[in-house]
């Protein structure tokens, strides 16, 4: 058996078409949406991560700020910026990349983030929100996800699902998502006993690690389908997931790549998220 693609780069153009609509909208009313991203310090990949997200709002009608700073930023500092953020109606989305320096508190940070503008979905109102009922937003690489599910109407009800990590950034808002669509969850990390006793039970796997090969062939029920959140490099420095997916594509039922599997979700929620944003500020 070889495993169905679930191809991350066509559902996101598809997707980002339909928010590049709602944009259109916005701005005949008058009202351009926008998104303001602020990176503190110099880490390469959040600068990759960052000019992509500003990137697709350019492409898509979503108006982008780009606020840098030095990692030499204090805490005060950037928590009056995020407060000017707050405050101005141009913008309906702040996101703070992560991680920040040392020196900053990022608990913090994120809680002076206005939650009707917290498009990450990251404040603690958002992920209370997301444990007790509907959430202002939902972080996007596990709302990204969940789209891929229902784009190739992978039944959730009911299924054994597996969740390897438990971040606050992905594990643990996956394992509320598929909790919420009716999954039996089981949250599996660095600690668990036996990590391919679970994996063995479960109709659904998602990979949050950010560690090569952590789930491999015999790991995984024939048939199951397997989602690869992980960004890592190989030994030729070639980009690659959590998931041996050579292994795993002969016995998965659906399996996404890396790349082109939940990367260009996660950008693609965060423009639904400030669409979704400027959408409800707009009058009428
Ligand atoms: N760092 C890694 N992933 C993310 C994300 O989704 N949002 C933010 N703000 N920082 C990140």
């Amino acid at each position: 058996m070889t495993a169905q693609l679930i191809d991350g780069t066509a559902l996101s153009k598809k997707l980002r078409a339909d928010v590049a609509t709602r944009a259109a909208a916005l701005n005949a009313r008058g009202h351009q949406p926008g998104l303001a991203v602020v990176l503190v310090g110099d880490n390469p990949a959040s600068e990759v991560y960052v000019r992509n997200k500003v990137k697709a709002c350019q492409d898509n009608g979503l108006h982008s700020v780009f606020d840098r700073f030095p990692a030499t930023l204090s805490e005060a500092d950037l928590l009056a910026h995020i407060n000017a953020l707050n405050r101005n109606p141009t913008i309906h989305g702040i996101l703070v990349q992560l991680p920040l320096p040392a020196h900053i508190d990022s608990h913090k940070v994120i809680e002076a983030i206005a939650p009707e503008k917290d498009v990450d979905g990251f404040h603690v109102a958002n992920a209370g929100a997301l444990l007790t009922g509907k959430p202002l937003f939902r972080p996007c690489t596990p709302y990204g996800v969940m789209q891929m599910f229902k784009e190739y109407e992978i039944p959730l009800q009911g299924a054994n699902a597996v969740v390897i990590g438990r971040s606050n950034i992905v594990g643990k808002p996956m394992a509320l998502l598929l909790l919420e669509a009716g999954a039996t969850v089981t949250i599996c990390h660095s600690k668990t006993r036996d990590l391919a006793a679970h994996t063995r039970n479960a109709d659904v796997v998602v990979a949050a690690v950010g560690r090569r090969n952590v789930l491999t062939a015999d790991m995984v029920k024939p048939g199951a389908t397997v989602i690869d959140v992980g960004m890592n490099r190989d030994d030729a420095g070639k980009l690659c997931g959590d998931v041996d997916f050579a292994g795993v594509l002969d016995v998965a039922g659906f399996i996404t790549p890396v790349p082109g599997g939940v990367g260009p979700m996660t950008i693609t929620m965060l423009l639904v998220n400030t669409i979704e944003a400027a959408e409800r500020a707009a009058p009428g």
